[in-house]
């Protein structure tokens, strides 16, 4: 029997909610590509409820402990000492949430060798280090496409709310106050505005559909460029990489992976190329940018915004410059864990355990690494160490 190792958020600070704001989730099969959403034997939870705090589960409890398997849900995650690290010892499985990361280093796979499967409930498994579970032979799973929506919908609000000067803006009427001036001095429309994506994958193409009726120029870049047909219905403009792309944006957006190829990629050079007064949204992984050069480019006004909700490490410390620095949008990292892609999460995370106990094939979809390489989405979207 297995044992199950499951790193979750803390509680809400009140207690799990009693009644929730709405009664249900819209009904829904196929993602926008046709994809079906996740297809587990039977949901031990009622859709719409919170899963993703320990408290909730992900809805795993009884359908592991009906088949004998021992499930440890916990969120204290920090090394040394944590008791993350003490069940990791005899773990077969391991499960964690990007917003919560139970970050599974070279190291904490060395102490775990018992460890065969690694879970991302979400998407994103940069907090695993692939090119250890690669040379361990682990397979490392994720739940591909639950929350791309969810993240697109997070995008466009993020990029309104710091080109129209949402933020603030609100806060003076929390205050009782009433300048108009302050409000407007920093407020813009985007129409018009030249808007990019790195990455146009499953978010990045979501983003740019979200974004056309607002009578904007696309630009995009990716390592693999999309349909000419696609192009031409969105009027998209291809850059061959983000340098290219970034000196023609107003707003870019960014919706790729990290890996080795995209980490660090917003430094002080690339950001010194971009439009004075551009906004710059990253809601992919906060590695994708260099932290101090984010916040050098505020206190210039090189960038006019910066907005998202990855941070690095998470959680954020609280003396994180991000917390303070001028004109930011931040939220902790929550884009992808609505009630709605939880839901759809959670539905995934046992679909994976059903194959994975059953023996039969994880969707093929949901592959990061398998076989002791990239594979599945992992071998389109990420690139290994080597
Ligand atoms: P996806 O796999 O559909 O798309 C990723 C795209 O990135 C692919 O089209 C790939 O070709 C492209 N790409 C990879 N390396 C690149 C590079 N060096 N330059 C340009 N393009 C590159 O994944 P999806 O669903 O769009 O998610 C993307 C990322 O967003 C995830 O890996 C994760 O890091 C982040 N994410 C964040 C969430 C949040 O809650 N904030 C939730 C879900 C995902």
């Amino acid at each position: 029997m297995a044992k199950v190792l499951c790193v979750l958020y803390d509680d809400p600070t009140g207690g799990m909610p009693a009644r929730y704001a709405r009664d249900g989730l819209p009904a829904m099969d196929r993602y926008p590509d046709g994809q079906r959403l996740p297809t587990p034997e039977a949901t031990d939870f009622t859709p719409g409820e919170l899963l993703g705090s320990v408290s909730g589960e992900l809805g795993l409890r009884s359908f592991l402990e009906r088949q004998g398997h021992e499930l440890v849900v916990t969120s204290d995650k920090e090394p040394p000492g944590s008791e993350f690290d003490r069940h990791l010892a005899d773990a077969e499985i391991v499960i964690s949430q990007p917003f919560w990361p139970a970050y599974l280093t070279a190291e904490r796979i060395a102490n775990a060798p018992n460890l065969k499967l690694v879970v991302t409930a979400g998407i994103g498994s940069d907090h695993t280090d692939l090119d250890a579970a690669i040379d361990r032979g682990i397979t490392v799973a994720e739940v591909t496409y639950c929350n791309s929506i969810s993240v697109a919908e997070h995008v466009v609000m993020m990029i309104l709310s710091l080109v129209r000067n949402y933020l603030p803006s609100h806060q003076v009427v929390r205050d009782g106050g009433w300048n108009i001036a302050d409000c407007v001095a920093r407020s813009y429309d985007l129409e018009g505005m030249h808007v990019g994506t790195v990455a146009a994958g499953r978010i990045g193409l979501a983003v740019l559909r979200r974004l056309a009726p607002f009578d904007v120029h696309l630009h995009y870049t990716d390592r693999r460029r999309l349909p000419e047909s696609v192009e031409q219905e969105l009027g998209l403009t291809f850059h061959a990489d983000a340098r290219a792309m970034v000196p023609n944006c107003d707003v870019v957006t960014i919706n790729a992976p990290l890996h080795p190829e995209t980490q660090g990629l917003f430094d002080d050079d690339l950001l010194a190329t971009m439009r004075r007064g551009a906004y710059l949204i990253n809601t992919a992984r906060g590695l994708i940018v260099d932290r101090d050069a984010i916040v050098r480019a505020l206190e210039s006004g090189q960038l006019a915004g910066y907005a998202g909700d990855v941070w690095y490490p998470q959680p954020a410390p609280a003396d994180h410059p991000w917390r303070t620095m001028p004109n930011h949008g931040m939220t902790p990292h929550i884009s992808g864990s609505t009630l709605s892609a939880q839901t759809r999460y959670a539905n995934g995370t046992r679909e994976i355990l059903e194959s994975y106990f059953a023996g039969t094939p994880i969707r093929d979809e949901y592959l990061i690494v398998d076989g002791g390489k990239l594979a599945g989405t992992g071998a389109k979207s990420y690139s290994a160490r080597s």
